[in-house]
C-alpha cells in the first residue's frame, strides 16, 4: 500500500470515528516545523470592539506557541480585504486565518491563497462557494433563536416588535435570522408577535439600526415593545433613536456579543440582554488551530455546515444568554469585562 493510499485510509477511518478529518486542500506539502511559522489575519473590520478583542487574544496565543502574526483590516471593504489577502500570500504566510467582510466575495481569495499551497480558515464568519479548510464559530443559529426565545418570554409570547437584521454581506446575519424564524414563525403566523417593521443594517453599523429604528417610529408611531437586534452595536443605535423618543428603557431590546457598553446598558435598564460569545475560547482555539495547520498535522472537526460547494469541517463554541440577573455569573465571573467596568462603580 502506498503512503498516500495509507493516509487517505487512516483519515477515512478517523472521520468515521471522530469526524472530519481537515483535508488543509490547498496546503503545500512539506512541513515548517523547522522554521518560525507565520499567520496571515485578515479581518474585515477592527472598528466594533469585539473584534480588537478576538486581534489581541489570537496574537498573544499565537505569539506563545512561537508564531508570528502578520494582521491586516479591511475597513468593511470587499477590494481593501482582497489586496491585503494577496498581500499575506505574497509574504508567504503558513497560513491565512480569514474574517471576511463579504463571505461570497472571498471565495477568490481562498482559491488564489490554495493556488499558493496556504491553507485557510474562515473566522467567525463562513467563507461561501470554495474550498475553505475550516470554519471556526459559534453556532448561529442558535444564538438566533436564543435571542427570539428570550424576546417570547419577556413579552408573554405577544406584543409588537420590529426586527434590525445584521449585514447581508456576511452569512451569520442570515444565521441570527435563520435562528430567529424558527422561533418567531408560529407565533407570527397566529398574530401573536407582529413585526411592524424590519430591514438589514448595511455593515452591521450601529448608525443604520438607528435609521431602521428612526423609520419604523415614522412609519407607525411608538406603539411597538420591544426591538430584536442581530448584534449589540446596532442595539445601540436603535437605543440612540429610542431615547429621541423617550421610549428607551420602556422597549425591550435584545442584542448579542456582550459588548461591554452593551453590558453597561443591560446595567443601566436600556437593552434587556445580549449573548456571551466567548472570544476567548474562540481566539485560542482557533490560533491553536493556525498553528496545528500551518504544521500541517492532521486537524479532526467533530462537525460540518455546508457553504454552497462543499461540507465545510466546522467547530463550534458554546453561547450563553447575558441578563442584568446572571450579569455577574456570566461575564464578570469568566473575566470578559471588569466588575467596576460593566457596574460604572
Ligand atoms: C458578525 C458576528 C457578530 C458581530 C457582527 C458585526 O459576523 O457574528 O458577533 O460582531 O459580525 O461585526
Amino acid at each position: 500500500m502506498s503512503i498516500r493510499t495509507l493516509l487517505m485510509t487512516v483519515s477515512f477511518i478517523l472521520s468515521v470515528l471522530i469526524g472530519l478529518v481537515v483535508s488543509q486542500s490547498g496546503a503545500k506539502a512539506t512541513s515548517k516545523s523547522d522554521d518560525k511559522i507565520v499567520i496571515g489575519l485578515s479581518l474585515d473590520t477592527l472598528k466594533e470592539a469585539r473584534w480588537q478583542k478576538d486581534r489581541d487574544i489570537f496574537v498573544a496565543c499565537a505569539k506563545e506557541l512561537g508564531a508570528d502574526v502578520l494582521v491586516q483590516a479591511a475597513n468593511s471593504d470587499d477590494t481593501t480585504q482582497m489586496q491585503n489577502i494577496e498581500a499575506l500570500i505574497s509574504r508567504n504566510v503558513d497560513v491565512l486565518v480569514i474574517v471576511p467582510h463579504n463571505g461570497k466575495a472571498m471565495a477568490k481569495a481562498v482559491e488564489k491563497a490554495h493556488d499558493a499551497g496556504i491553507p485557510v480558515i474562515a473566522y467567525d464568519r463562513m467563507i461561501t462557494d470554495c474550498d475553505v479548510d475550516v470554519y471556526i464559530s459559534f453556532d448561529n443559529v442558535k444564538v438566533g433563536e436564543m435571542q427570539a426565545k428570550f424576546l417570547l418570554k419577556t413579552l408573554s409570547n405577544h406584543g409588537k416588535i420590529i426586527r434590525v437584521y445584521g449585514s447581508k454581506t456576511d452569512n451569520n446575519a442570515f444565521l441570527f435570522k435563520q435562528g430567529q424564524d424558527n422561533v418567531l414563525k408560529p407565533f407570527i403566523e397566529k398574530n401573536m408577535i407582529e413585526v411592524i417593521h424590519e430591514d438589514w443594517a448595511e455593515d452591521w453599523k450601529p448608525e443604520n439600526g438607528k435609521k431602521i429604528v428612526n423609520a419604523a417610529i415614522s412609519l407607525h408611531g411608538d406603539n411597538f415593545a420591544a426591538v430584536l437586534a442581530a448584534n449589540d452595536g446596532t442595539a445601540g443605535g436603535a437605543i440612540q433613536a429610542l431615547t429621541e423618543e423617550g421610549l428607551a428603557g420602556k422597549v425591550k431590546v435584545i442584542g448579542q456579543d456582550a459588548e461591554l457598553v452593551a453590558c453597561q446598558r443591560i446595567i443601566q435598564g436600556t437593552q434587556t440582554m445580549t449573548i456571551y460569545k466567548p472570544l476567548k475560547k474562540l481566539a485560542l482555539r482557533a490560533a491553536r488551530l493556525a498553528v496545528d495547520m500551518a504544521k500541517r498535522k492532521v486537524i479532526i472537526a467533530k462537525e460540518s455546515i455546508p457553504n454552497g460547494k462543499i461540507d465545510v469541517p466546522t467547530i463550534a463554541i458554546d453561547v450563553q444568554v447575558v441578563t442584568k440577573e446572571n450579569m455577574e455569573d456570566t461575564i464578570v465571573k469568566d473575566g470578559f469585562h471588569n466588575r467596576k467596568d460593566v457596574y460604572g462603580e
